[in-house]
């Protein structure tokens, strides 16, 4: 399974090389696959580092004593891709104590000092969100869809991380300001077993779901077997008793797959390719330069459907690409 993917890999260590000491959060997704991979490809022997990584199996605890192990080993940078916002303050101030330079990446973490760390890159999360309830709700309007006909189950990611709360958010506050209900979220821990699981139990719970808001894909193509095996139909046919199932990453192919046909209503990217924009960004700390603290990815709306050719969030407006 995706879980056992991605083993602890240790360098052999080169002189003069820049060594990192790299904590994944684990293996949950393809998005974290190919995530890994770019790491493993940027820090790599050839590029200049030695590299220390360890896959923290979805635990905080796991990370921090990783992190731990880094600063014992002396590395010369550490990269945290954090399971949770939450509880990193402790770890990070020892790493700071010794000196060593911290890069968040992907989601971001929430600790009282910000100097902790020296830069982030990752996604907008909740700008994600708000892209996929923008769609819908262009997607409802053009086809004549009222507001009160649109009943939404959420499949949370992992509780606390950044890409759950701010994917979570950017769909409550569109719900709440287009009049749509909400009928229930529970977490599906970014998993296609969950996803399959959680929506089967929604299904058994209520009669009238015809959204599903999955935040991510793997989720996606669990929610997607469980509604098929339950009889029903996934589709934008929503009141005439189809479900539709939007999404997010863009990277898993069945998934891709699945958008093309159609069953998966819309994606927003969530960009997993980070490896080189570390690099890049411990290239300029090493060089005593500066970097910005936060560094966002732009990121795309994908959907096969043509009602629509562009939503405007935020005062930006966003074409819809198909994927390929
Ligand atoms: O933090 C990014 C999210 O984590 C991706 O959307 C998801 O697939 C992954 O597990």
């Amino acid at each position: 399974t995706i879980n056992e993917q991605n083993p602890d890999v240790e360098n052999e260590v080169t002189k003069n090389y820049i060594t990192v000491g790299f904590s994944q959060l684990g293996a949950e997704s393809d998005w974290r696959s190919t995530n890994t991979e770019s790491m493993l490809d940027a820090f790599s022997q050839e590029n200049g580092y030695n590299l220390i990584y360890k896959n923290g199996q979805q635990k905080q605890s796991n990370q921090i004593t990783a992190i731990r192990m880094f600063i014992q080993q002396e590395v010369d940078y550490i990269v945290l891709a954090p399971a949770m916002e939450t509880g990193w303050d402790s770890v990070l101030g020892e790493a700071k104590e010794a000196g060593i330079p911290v890069i968040i990446v992907d989601r971001r973490v929430d600790v009282a000092d910000k100097n902790l760390y020296s830069c982030w890159v990752g996604s907008d999360f909740e700008l994600e969100g708000k892209k996929v309830a923008a769609w819908l709700k262009a997607f409802t309007e053009k086809r004549g869809i009222s507001a009160d006909d649109i009943h939404i189950v959420n499949i949370q990611g992992t509780i606390g991380s950044t890409a759950q709360i701010g994917r979570s958010r950017g769909l409550a506050n569109a719900a709440r300001a287009n009049g749509w209900d909400i009928l229930d979220e529970v977490s599906g821990d970014f998993t296609e077993t969950k996803g399959r699981e959680v929506m089967a139990s929604f299904l058994r719970k209520y009669d009238n779901v015809n959204v599903v808001y999955c935040e991510n894909d793997n989720e996606a193509i669990g929610a997607i077997e469980a509604i098929e095996n339950a009889g029903k139909k996934v589709g934008a046919d929503i009141t005439n008793g189809e479900i539709m199932v939007v999404s997010f990453d863009g990277v898993n192919q069945e998934a891709i797959n699945y958008a093309k046909e159609g069953k998966i209503a819309c994606i927003a990217e969530c960009n997993p390719h980070h490896g080189p924009r570390v690099s890049s960004l411990i290239k300029t700390l090493n060089s005593g330069g500066i970097p910005d603290k936060f560094n966002y990815v732009s990121e795309k709306l994908y959907s096969s459907f043509d009602d629509i050719s562009e939503i405007v969030v935020d005062g930006s407006t966003y074409t819809i690409d198909e994927l390929e």
